[in-house]
């Protein structure tokens, strides 16, 4: 969940290290730092806030030199301030560690070190490696490299982390268990990454070191890959195809807007090849190869976060209602320490993003351990998750840089759609009727969500007169109850206004008490077979004053009459209708964002990829 960037070569190290935490701003912004060795000197800059501060700290400063490692935080052990920023120092302050990740036995480590007069200036975990390294390197009198591979066989916990040393300007060690890290080979120079944005503008030709491996990145030797358990490895160079436009904004004031108004593209890109309407089938190979295995299980549990959670739950409706597959969702931080009752019978399906979120990555391995099958969605090509699944499909949303996920939730949701629709053509619980029919459906969504999105503007009215709330309801019934529990989720984590989404029916057991003329209600309210009963319970917000705002289907007479506001979406199938009810919500909770001055892409205590438990 932080960010690492580092550079080694011939250019000037210290602002292409800066761009590229810019870049991985999203990742934590508690604070930043950058060491640079002119070959003389290894001078350390950072300072608590945005890279900004950082940039501004160093502008007086003597910042030259080829080789330099980068970071930007979100804090785990140790407040954010400047002492505790990346990179940390070594007593000598001949070498420099910057570390994504939890040392899970730093305390342990520490205590040792003092003992041996180890002196530390910081509150964090990851101080106590660079100690270490530094220690083993003067008992053994080994190189850089050895020392920290070594010194990495003592450590219990989670990592991606780079060191420099200040006598030797030609290497930089990277080395990674559980964390990302990413290294770009360039013509005579080397990139590092926590993920490939900071690479891309300069090489599209990456290595991504996988769990237990330790780099030498060498302008005299080249790199040199091998475990921590000293095995060397041929390191295995792939082709992004990331492209540098998609980092960018676009013309959008925003990342979380461009990626909102994306969604046409990317749902249209997430089922690219897949939808197969003129042939009447769906093509997703890689999880039909597992599909024996999928109809036996006993049951598909689904483990993911936050957003990814709620697509999860909208999973779990399409699943059950189309292929009639039993269904569990759960919190993958709950899962993960529930002891829970699951076997190699069992199939996960482990929805997440970044494909790095430390709770849903550990559950996977919970559920390997006891033999299950996984499936993964992720958005992140070759992210830590996808490589830890037997099977998967990539949402294929291009890089989602806002902290607060849209498109690609829209994207899990159009796989999961896809998943079901192919179990129960396979199994025959979907009328083969019915199959075709939300295949056209399926294929419309692009255009259709298109159309949701010419009500931006009358959005951004309705976000005006309900900016300054300070509490918010999200009901929907059905399918559509997670599609509340997203909106809320936005409304909440970007704005800061207090939100909860609940089932419409449930609000009589409680949060009725909450409504007053103060309360906005966002209601989904489209004519599905729970649509009368909606009706009444917008009629009961109306009876205690609250103001209701429902999302309906297009040409809806009844709703309008007891509404204070109705935004119109076009008529979907009821299993398809969260892909298009869920973009207004996106769209009222970023307006409400930027009125309230908030930051939208960065908000606040928030981090875009939480990498740490
Ligand atoms: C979503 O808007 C939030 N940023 C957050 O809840 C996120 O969905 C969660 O942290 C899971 O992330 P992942 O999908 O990358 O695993
Ligand atoms: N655990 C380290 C710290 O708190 C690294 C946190 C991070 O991944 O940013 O400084």
């Amino acid at each position: 969940m932080c960010g690492i960037v580092a550079y080694i070569g011939e250019k000037e190290a210290f602002p292409i290290v800066l761009k590229g935490l810019k870049r991985l701003e999203y990742r934590g912004y508690d604070s930043a730092g950058i060491a640079v060795n002119n070959g003389e000197e290894l001078n350390v800059y950072k300072k608590q806030g945005k890279v900004v501060e950082l940039e501004n700290f160093a502008k007086d400063k003597d910042t030259s030199g080829g080789t330099a490692i980068g970071h930007t935080r979100w804090a785990t052990h140790g407040k954010p301030n400047d002492e505790n920023a990346h990179p940390h120092t070594s007593d000598n302050e001949k070498y420099a560690i910057v570390h994504n990740g939890i040392i899970e036995n730093y305390a342990v480590l520490k205590e040792e070190l003092i003992q041996r007069g180890h002196v530390f200036k910081s509150e964090t975990d990851t101080e106590v490696l660079i100690h270490l390294i530094s220690d083993i390197i003067e008992k053994q009198q080994c190189d850089l490299f050895e020392a920290t591979r070594q010194a990495l066989n003592e450590v219990i916990g989670a990592y991606a982390i780079v060191v420099i040393s200040k006598d030797n300007p030609n290497e930089i060690i990277a080395a990674k268990k559980s964390s990302p890290l990413v290294i770009g080979i360039g013509k005579d120079d080397f990139y590092i990454g926590s993920d490939a944005t900071p690479i891309v503008e300069y090489t599209k030709n990456v290595v991504y070191l996988e769990d237990g491996e330790i780099a030498r990145l060498s302008l005299d030797s080249g790199l040199t890959l091998k475990t921590i358990q000293n095995e060397t490895k041929t390191p295995y160079i792939q082709e992004l195809e990331m492209k540098i436009e998609a980092l960018e904004k676009g013309g959008y004031n925003h990342f979380m807007q461009k990626e909102i108004f994306e969604q046409p593209r990317s749902i249209r890109d997430c089922m690219r090849g897949r939808l197969m309407l003129n042939e009447n089938y769906i093509s997703l190979g890689g999880i039909e190869a597992y599909q024996d295995k999928i109809f036996a299980a006993k049951r598909l549990i689904i483990i993911a976060c936050g957003t990814s959670w709620h697509a999860g739950i909208v999973g779990e409706y399409l699943l059950e209602e189309l292929s009639r597959i039993p269904v569990e969702v759960e919190y993958a931080s709950e899962f993960r320490y529930r002891n829970p009752i699951i076997d190699e019978d069992d199939v996960v399906i482990a929805i997440s993003q970044s494909g790095e979120t430390a709770d849903t990555l550990a559950a996977i391995e919970l559920a390997k351990s006891k033999g299950a099958t996984i499936i993964g969605i992720c958005n992140v090509v070759n992210s830590t998750i996808a490589r830890a699944t037997d099977c998967g499909a990539y949402t294929h949303a291009g890089p989602e840089i806002g902290v607060a996920s849209t498109k690609a939730f829209t994207g899990q949701v159009t796989v999961l759609t896809l998943i079901s629709l192919l179990f129960g053509k396979n199994n025959g619980e979907i009328d083969p009727a019915r199959f075709s029919r939300l295949m056209i459906e399926m294929n419309a969504i692009p255009e259709k969500v298109e159309e949701v999105l010419k009500s931006d503007s009358y959005i951004k009215e309705i976000a005006e007169i309900y900016k300054d709330s300070h509490n918010a309801l999200f009901l929907g019934r059905g399918i559509n109850f997670p599609v509340a529990l997203e909106g809320a989720l936005k409304l909440k984590e970007i704005s800061y206004i207090h939100a909860e989404g609940y089932p419409a029916a449930e609000m009589k057991h409680g949060p009725i008490a909450l409504i007053d003329e103060e309360m906005p209600v966002f209601v989904i309210a489209t004519q599905d077979a729970s649509y009368e009963k909606v009706v009444s319970n917008i009629q009961e917000v109306k009876a205690r004053k609250g103001k209701v705002i429902a999302i309906v289907t297009k040409g809806d007479k009844d709703v309008r009459k007891i509404a204070d506001h109705v935004i119109e979406i076009p008529r979907t199938d009821d299993m398809l209708v969260p892909l298009l009810a869920t973009i207004p919500l996106q769209l009222l909770s970023y307006h409400v964002s930027v009125m309230r001055g908030c930051n939208v892409d960065q908000p606040r205590n928030l981090a875009k990829s939480v990498t740490v438990e």
